[in-house]
């Protein structure tokens, strides 16, 4: 069972933009596209860029570091699926928005 921990309020998150938050010392990047709200693991799996850092447009967000662009739905690198973050579910209940962590994130690398 998925534990969901409240990371941010709704509001604290406008329409195409991301922020960086912490659970348990693991960085997600949360976006906010059009409303809905997705997490990724905040670490490019390039060279470890910023994620939650990156431009977000039409829910793609562009590597702050090197220009690598991921959907943030789906995780997946734009044009080169090969290349992948971790997901993180996603749910909102009233104002707050809660992640669950999967396991995959919280393994020593
Ligand atoms: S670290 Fe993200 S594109 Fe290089």
């Amino acid at each position: 069972m998925n534990n969901f921990v409240v990371v941010a309020r709704t509001h604290e998150i406008q329409p195409g933009t991301g922020r960086t938050v912490a659970v348990d010392g693991i960085w997600i990047a949360l976006f906010n596209v059009d409303g809905r709200f997705y997490a990724i693991d905040n670490s490019c799996p390039h060279a470890g860029g910023p994620l939650g850092e990156g431009k977000l447009c039409e829910g793609v967000v562009e590597c702050p570091w090197h220009g690598w662009k991921f959907d943030v739905a789906s995780g997946e690198r734009v044009g080169n699926p090969n290349f992948q973050v971790t997901r993180c579910e996603v749910r909102v209940q009233g104002d707050d928005i809660q992640i669950a962590i999967p396991p995959s994130l919280r393994e020593p690398a």
